[in-house]
């Protein structure tokens, strides 16, 4: 996914443009040679900064400017306007700055600038850490490595994975990486000699067994021990498996894993049919990858509606027509009860040949590790506002962390990219002293087909549900609400509406 980034559109910003042109608030794209940049005006002052964000190039100009900042549309990245900091995932690197002279009621783009090193803050009384490890080499554990380098935490940093891969972009699995869509070269979060040149320990195809938190450390598989003085747990999610007679067999997978994806499209590559069961994100991101690569797919799945618990009946209908639309067959009110060689045999009694099985049906937290460590546990690692667990110094984040949500008032645990990864920066200031609450409003994105599906907020359930515009015609705004108070937004296509949900949500709570 990436906007077009054509060459030299807007004004030539070296020639500059009268001030009048941009509105106070306001925000343009031009060029400064072939580089497209951002102007953005607040009150006497101009901010020029790169046009596109650096997670999958959203455009900018098509974001919300918040104070002296500007959010992505696509997904909420947001970039302080004054450095180019990605102060906000999921972009995790920072816009080029240009400076800007203002000349005879004109404003000129002039030279770029250096990217400004960031100075350390005042911290809370007490040494940041010698020892930092991290549990998990995910949207978490990788966001809490780059966090510590980018405040400067010139500490120990070990990160330990039982993945095979270096931290991958793992949302791509289920989207255009499965859909053949993707370049190698846009699934590691960032290249091999990231970790080297940061001074990141990092293990792959390692697994910890054990914490040991009197003593300060934790176990790995092989038997050694390893020592921290702050540690933070990110070991994600894993997906339920399938129990049924037949799950084993090698024609059925699940996805979480790069490993997966590559075995899933090593399968798909002689397969014609494939049946997938579950209609919920995964399930249906990997129906929409696998019809890219024009293979039959049914859906299988004991729901009235996909997606219906979390969207509602009016976009579960809309999801569910637009796969119709792509070709995807559901069978939905309905489970797999066995698969015998190459035919799944449904509850009903139907039958369906399938060379390939997914199964997305969930995932469960993997919280064995906090358990056996005897963590507060309540489905989720408990952790207080700054993401701290029950035992002083181990930090939680990602799928596993059960946090106080302040815009909700609950406790809540979610599966989304953007939380895990701010979570993680957020828990890794901490480790540092910073004694920052978690307070970002929760945010996750799922694509099908060209349609993105942007919500923010928590709403488990309502007692009001509004659409507002037109579902089909793909641009619309859902309002989730319970007692007249807004829960939560989703929306197609209109995207500044939903970056104003989301600070409308930040202002009810502060
Ligand atoms: C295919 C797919 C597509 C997705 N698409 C979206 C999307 O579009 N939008 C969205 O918001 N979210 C999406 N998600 C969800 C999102 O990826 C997760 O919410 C996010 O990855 C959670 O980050 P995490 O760091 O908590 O866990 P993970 O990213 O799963 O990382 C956990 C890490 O811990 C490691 N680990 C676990 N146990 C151990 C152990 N004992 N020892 C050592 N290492 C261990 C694992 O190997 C892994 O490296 C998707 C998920 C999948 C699988
Ligand atoms: S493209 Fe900007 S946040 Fe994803």
């Amino acid at each position: 996914m990436a906007a077009d980034e054509s060459k030299d559109s807007g004004p030539d910003l070296a020639q500059g443009i009268a001030l009048a042109e941009l509105a106070d608030g306001g925000k343009l794209a031009g060029h400064v040679g072939d580089e497209q940049v951002l102007l953005v005006r607040r009150g006497a002052e101009v901010f020029a900064v790169g046009a596109y964000c650096t997670h999958y190039h959203g455009p900018l100009a098509d974001g919300l400017v918040v104070g002296d900042t500007v959010r992505c549309p696509w997904h909420h990245a947001c970039f302080d306007l004054r450095t180019g900091e990605a102060v906000r995932a999921p972009a995790l690197s920072p816009l080029t700055c240009w400076a800007v002279e203002q000349r005879d009621g004109k404003i000129f783009v002039r030279a770029q600038q250096a990217q400004p090193q960031r100075k350390p803050r005042q911290r809370a009384a007490g040494a940041a850490p010698g020892r930092i490890v991290i549990v998990g080499g995910g949207a978490a554990g990788f966001a809490a490595a780059e966090m510590l380098r980018r405040e400067q935490y010139d500490g120990s940093i070990v990160m330990v994975s039982n993945d095979d891969a270096p931290p991958v972009d793992r949302p791509n699995l289920s989207k255009d990486y499965l859909a053949g869509n993707a370049p190698e070269d846009w699934v590691p979060l960032r290249r091999d000699s990231f970790y080297a040149e940061n001074h990141i320990d990092l293990r792959v195809g390692t697994n910890v067994t054990a914490i040991d938190t009197g003593a300060r450390t934790i176990m790995l598989a092989d038997g050694s021990k390893l020592p921290y003085d702050s540690l933070l747990l990110a070991t994600g999610a894993e997906p339920v498996r399938l129990s049924i007679p037949g799950a084993d067999a090698p024609h059925v997978r699940t996805l979480r894993s790069l490993a997966d994806c590559r075995a899933i499209i090593e399968r798909a590559k002689a397969a014609r049919r494939a049946v997938v069961l579950g209609a919920s994100f995964i399930g249906l991101e990997v129906a929409a990858s696998l019809r890219a690569r024009e293979i039959e797919v049914h859906v299988v799945a004991p729901d009235k509606r996909p997606m219906e618990r979390i969207l509602g009946p009016q976009m579960g209908d809309f999801v569910r027509s637009l796969h119709e639309e792509h070709g995807v067959v559901f069978h939905l009110e309905d489970v797999a009860g066995a698969i015998d060689g190459k035919t799944v045999k449904l509850k009903s009694g139907g039958t369906l040949e399938a060379d390939l099985v997914v199964a997305g049906i969930g995932v469960r937290p993997r919280l064995a590790l906090a358990e056996k460590a005897g963590l507060a546990v309540d489905r989720g690692v408990s952790v207080n506002a700054q993401l701290e667990t029950s035992a002083p110094g181990i930090f939680a984040a990602g799928d596993i962390a059960r946090w106080p949500d302040p815009h909700s008032g609950e406790n809540i645990r979610v599966e989304h990219w953007v939380v895990a990864e701010r979570q993680a920066q957020t828990a890794a200031r901490n480790m540092l002293g910073y004694g920052e609450a978690f307070d970002a409003v929760p945010f996750f994105w799922s694509q099908h087909y060209d349609v993105p599906i942007n919500y923010v907020g928590h709403a488990e359930s309502w007692d009001e549900l509004t659409v507002d515009g037109d579902i089909a015609g793909r641009d619309c705004l859902l309002r989730y609400r319970r007692k007249g108070r807004t829960l939560a937004v989703a929306s197609i296509y209109r995207d500044v509406e939903n970056l104003e949900a989301e600070v409308a949500m930040e202002r009810a709570a502060a």
